[in-house]
């Protein structure tokens, strides 16, 4: 196939590049870097031994999309801003990005006659449930601008499948985990907001000791309740998701494993596979955490025989591993050559097609 990715040299889609580039398909990545990483896409690059073609540039800018979808049979679309906390203090900047970038998306791949998409939701979608797990029917209720972005790409999607025969999926992340089992690429280091890379940083680099931000909830251990998926699995997951775009329509689906780590366990984990202990002191509830959040995959899992094989500790001792082996994380934000974007695709050009 020739796939597009938008937002492929981020943290998800470094690691989709692998798999996509290593099951033979011609990919072609659309990203502007304004998180993303140069390094990380020349790294994935040469993990698969083959190249990709590189527009670099916004999703916004209707020429390049133009030019990057020209005979794509396929998109997947990661591009956009993440971060639930920034949302809240700039709600504006997230609909640009993630609602008039995904608009811009949209409208060029009607007119290029590109049908087919896989989408990066979130389950930022869902509001607290009291149901648990969270189906793909539980009612959407985000508590955040970032988590209303990515539902409103879902309804987007809804429509084109409706009025326009698109075939559509959207999977619904829970939190990736973990880096690439050679410890070559993994989550940048200044993205470490989540719970897992904060305590690997608290052990990797001199920082304050780790908040634990609440002991008093109605869990087993008093603190939260997240499920968590490994990130090779999760690239997986669009893989598996491609191939099932076989049909019209809009699909939504979780991705998780269905089972939930308590914040106590993780950091009880962390021990186990780095052999510290990671400092840490608790503190009081975060305003916005929902005390669980556990997906139930049942549905992606019947419908297209996908199941995640990698568990708690083996995400963690990939991320482990990737802290050890780049105490610097990505370095060098250049890239090392041009790539020229008017060249027809597949490209033959690229950063390094030798392996490690
Ligand atoms: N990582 C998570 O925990 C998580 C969870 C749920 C959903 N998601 C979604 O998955 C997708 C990928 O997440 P990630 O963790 O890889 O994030 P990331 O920030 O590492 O990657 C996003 C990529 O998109 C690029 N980008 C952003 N805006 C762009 C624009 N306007 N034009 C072109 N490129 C642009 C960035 O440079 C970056 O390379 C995002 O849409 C995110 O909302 C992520």
């Amino acid at each position: 196939m020739r796939v597009l990715v938008t937002g492929g040299a981020g943290y998800i889609g470094t690691h989709l590049v692998v798999d996509l580039l290593s099951d033979g398909h011609d990919v072609a990545i659309l990203d502007n870097f304004s998180t993303g990483h140069v390094e990380g896409l020349e790294r994935a690059q040469r993990l698969a031994g083959r190249s990709v073609r590189l527009f670099s540039g916004d999703i916004a800018n209707p020429t390049l999309l133009k030019r990057a979808l020209q005979r794509a049979d396929v998109v997947f679309h990661l591009a956009g801003s993440k971060q639930v906390g920034e949302s809240m203090q700039h709600p504006e900047l997230y609909f640009q990005n993630n609602v008039s970038g995904m608009i811009a998306l949209l409208s060029a791949m009607q007119q290029s006659g590109v049908t087919r998409i896989v989408y990066s939701s979130s389950a930022a979608v869902y509001g607290p449930q009291a149901q648990m797990p969270l189906t793909e029917d539980a009612m959407l209720s985000p508590e955040s601008p970032y988590g209303l972005t990515k539902a409103q790409g879902e309804q987007y999607l809804d429509w084109m499948a409706r009025r326009h025969g698109w075939s559509a999926i959207s999977l619904r992340y829970f939190n990736p985990v973990g880096a690439h089992s050679s410890g070559h690429i993994g989550e940048p280091f200044e993205q470490a907001a989540s719970l897992v890379p904060r305590a690997l940083k608290v052990l990797t680099q001199e920082s304050e000791p780790l908040t634990v931000f609440g002991t008093d909830y109605d869990t087993p251990d008093g603190t939260c309740l997240r499920d968590y998926i490994h990130i090779s699995d999760l690239s997986r997951a669009h893989l598996t998701a491609m191939t099932a775009l076989d049909r019209s329509g809009h699909r939504i689906y979780n991705v998780g494993t269905g089972r939930a780590h308590s914040v106590r366990e993780v950091l009880a984990a962390c021990q186990r596979v780095t052999g510290q202990q990671v400092p840490h002191v608790l503190g009081d509830r975060r305003a916005g955490d929902v005390p669980v959040a556990i997906a139930d995959p049942a549905r992606f899992r019947t419908e297209t025989g996908f199941m995640p094989w990698l568990g708690l500790d083996k995400m963690i001792a990939s991320a482990w591993k990737w802290w050890q082996d780049n105490p610097s994380g990505y370095t060098s934000d250049k890239p090392s050559q041009t790539i020229d974007a008017r060249e027809p695709w597949p490209s033959t050009r690229c950063a390094g097609a030798e392996h490690w």
